[in-house]
Parts: C-alpha cells; sequence; structure tokens
C-alpha cells in the first residue's frame, strides 16, 4: 500500500479501483451526504465511478490538476473518508481542496482536523504551495469551525450561491490560507 502521508491517529494513500464500493457506499448516504447538501446522497452507480475512478488511477502526471484520497485509520487501515485537492494551480501556487470523515461513528473524534491537518502539511510539501482555499455551505458550523481552527480565512460569503437537488438555496462562505497562517 502506498501511503502519501501519516498522521497522529490516520494515514492517507490514493485512491483504487477496489475503493469504488465503498465510495457509492459513502457518496449515496443520504446521512452523511446532507452536511454538504445532498440529503438523498448522490445517485452514483458503481459503473460510473469506475469510470473516473480508472481515469484518474491510469493518468501518471504527478502534477494531475484534481487527485483523490482515503483516509485510513490507523489502527487498523479501514477506510474512514475521502480527501481531494482540484483547481491545481501551479503558476499561483495554489489549490483547493475538500474533506469528508465518512463514517459517522468516526466524527467528532478528532480524525477530520488531523486528516485535515496532514492532507495540508502534504500539499503544502508536494507541490510547493503557497496557498490553499476551501468552502463549505454556511449552515455546515462543524467544517466551518475546524476550517478556522488549522488557520482558513474566511474571504467570502455568498447567499444563496447554490441550489441543492431539493430546491433549497444555501449561502456559501469561501475561505483561503496563506502558508504561514497555517495552524497544526
Ligand atoms: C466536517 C468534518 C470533516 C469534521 O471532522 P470531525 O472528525 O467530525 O471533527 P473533529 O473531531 O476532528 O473536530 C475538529 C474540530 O471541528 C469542529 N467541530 C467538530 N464537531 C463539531 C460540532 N458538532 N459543532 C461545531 N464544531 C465542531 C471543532 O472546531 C473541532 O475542534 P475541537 O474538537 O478542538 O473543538 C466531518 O465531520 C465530516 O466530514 N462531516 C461530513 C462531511 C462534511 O461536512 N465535510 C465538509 C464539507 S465542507
Amino acid at each position: 500500500m502506498i501511503v502519501v502521508a501519516e498522521g497522529e491517529k490516520i494515514k492517507i494513500r490514493p485512491i483504487s479501483l477496489e475503493d469504488v464500493p465503498q465510495f457509492v457506499k459513502w457518496w449515496n448516504d443520504g446521512e452523511l451526504m446532507a452536511s454538504v447538501g445532498f440529503s438523498r446522497g448522490l445517485g452514483v452507480t458503481e459503473a460510473k465511478l469506475y469510470d473516473d475512478f480508472s481515469e484518474e488511477i491510469s493518468d501518471p502526471s504527478s502534477l494531475r490538476e484534481r487527485r483523490r484520497y482515503v483516509v485510513l485509520d490507523k489502527v487498523n487501515d479501514l477506510p474512514i473518508g475521502e480527501l481531494v485537492y482540484g483547481q491545481l494551480d501551479l503558476a499561483e501556487n495554489k489549490c483547493r481542496i475538500g474533506i469528508k470523515i465518512c463514517e459517522l461513528s468516526y466524527q467528532g473524534k478528532g480524525f477530520g482536523k488531523d486528516a485535515l491537518v496532514t492532507f495540508i502539511l502534504f500539499l503544502f510539501n508536494h507541490f510547493d504551495l503557497q496557498k490553499i482555499e476551501i468552502d463549505t455551505l454556511a449552515d455546515n458550523l462543524r467544517a466551518y469551525s475546524l476550517y478556522k481552527k488549522v488557520g482558513f480565512r474566511e474571504t467570502k460569503k455568498e447567499s444563496k450561491f447554490w441550489q441543492d437537488p431539493d430546491g433549497i438555496w444555501h449561502d456559501v462562505i469561501f475561505m483561503e490560507m496563506e502558508k504561514p497562517e497555517f495552524q497544526y
């Protein structure tokens, strides 16, 4: 197993095709996905995700614009969540990231903070970044307070920025962090 980074409680590894059923289960779980605005889940199929994952995994570029990773519980190597970076911009030395602790029983126990901090350290070093951006629905207070805690600063709050599949409009908070602001 290729581990790209290790924190106090978690390890981070790239996605593999064997992860597809696990991701389908997570992404279709309305209880988990409600905090990101999909209270009935994403409705993805294994076939679709298999294609997406295959494309990503077969791309050898170490500078790929977007990649997903799996968060493992360090104690037993079980997958508990996902991380993603995207919009990698090496001219501006920045990217955007996302995080989910997908196993509900693991939430609120410090795994999210450890995964986020470990991933940010990995990205700053791996791509020599100066800035990382993140965003959250304004009603996701748990994510918002975690992001503040590790050093993200609010840059913009857009009212009624995104409409979920049930037709409900959400405010979105955009945040960023320069390397010296990082708290870990
Ligand atoms: C948001 C998420 C990543 C946080 O990870 P977590 O493992 O649950 O949180 P942690 O136990 O690491 O807590 C870290 C910090 O988050 C904040 N936090 C955690 N639970 C919280 C809650 N119920 N209310 C407010 N803040 C909370 C606190 O600042 C906490 O720091 P503290 O423990 O020192 O007070 C995780 O809950 C998750 O993935 N949720 C579902 C998907 C999601 O919302 N993803 C983010 C999309 S923008």
